[in-house]
């Protein structure tokens, strides 16, 4: 019996920025490979697509939606889905942005667009899901953070910083409100983890060789993350093996936040 075998799995945000494997693609990927049937949702449907045709390719079960999860009207179209699956056993939040710079260098806008991808998008989410958890009266939320939320690293981003500290503080009111009902939602807190996102999004004008020795030194451990242990770390916590764990939030950092 394998962890996910006959669970229905929401991975939002489980295309990749760019080529090469993510924190969402590996997470829709490790579930698919535990037994879980996958609906990939992604605003890019070409990197939606790209996942699935890896879990099908290896005899896995996943379907590819597009939409952007900060409108409602599209997560009502992928939670469509996930109703005539017959609902839903875990939601892994993936999706996430950030955006260099301090308050004072943080336009309104940007302040806006970055709170709408990093947490609008998790609270309508949520508001969709739960209720139908609680319709099964069971059910897993795993929300994809960062220890940026905890801490200041190497480059300023506040509206990262401070978003993905309301996500933490997001989930853990979720886990007391829903822990009655046998709901449970708990947050990975990845530190420097070698994805196509960083090149892409974090640092594009940084030379990637240098810009990845400096990642790895960050933490004890002398090396970045891969997107499999955020996956694995991930896996646990929405699974059964979990079952007795809800409103934690697990640095997966190589030792970065001691
Ligand atoms: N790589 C790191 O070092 C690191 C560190 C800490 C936290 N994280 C977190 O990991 C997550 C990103 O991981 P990744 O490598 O898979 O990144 P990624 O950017 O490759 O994947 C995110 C996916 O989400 C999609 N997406 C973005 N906004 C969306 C929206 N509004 N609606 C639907 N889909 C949307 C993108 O198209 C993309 O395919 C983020 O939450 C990020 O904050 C990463």
């Amino acid at each position: 019996m394998r962890r996910f075998d006959g669970k229905t799995i929401l991975v939002a945000g489980g295309g990749s920025i760019g080529p090469g494997m993510g924190n969402g693609k590996a997470a829709a990927l490790l579930y698919a490979r535990e037994g879980g049937r996958v609906l990939v949702v992604d605003r890019a449907l070409e990197a939606a697509e790209e996942t699935v045709a890896l879990i099908t390719a290896e005899g896995g079960q996943a379907m590819a939606c597009a939409g952007d999860m900060t409108d409602p009207a599209a997560i009502g179209r992928a939670t469509g889905i996930l109703r005539d699956w017959g609902g839903i056993d875990v939601m892994h939040f993936n999706i996430g942005t950030s955006l260099p710079g301090g308050v004072t260098e943080t336009t309104p806008e940007d302040w806006t667009r970055v709170f709408d991808i990093n947490l609008g998008a998790a609270f309508h989410l949520s508001r969709a899901v739960l209720p139908m958890m609680e319709e099964a009266g069971r059910g897993a939320l795993v929300f994809i953070s960062s220890v940026a939320s905890i801490r200041s690293g190497l480059y300023s981003y506040a509206s990262y910083e401070v978003s993905k500290a309301a996500l933490d503080r997001m989930a853990r009111s979720i886990a007391a409100q829903y822990a009655p009902k046998g709901i449970r939602a708990n947050v990975v807190l990845p530190g420097p983890i070698d994805t196509p996102h960083v090149t892409a999004v974090v640092a594009p004008d940084a030379d990637p060789k240098e810009l990845a020795a400096k990642r790895a030194a960050m933490t004890p451990m002398g090396r970045q993350g891969t997107p499999w242990d955020v996956a694995q770390a991930a896996a646990f916590l929405a699974s059964d093996e979990a079952g007795f764990i809800t409103g934690v939030c697990l640095p997966v950092d190589g030792g970065l936040t001691l």
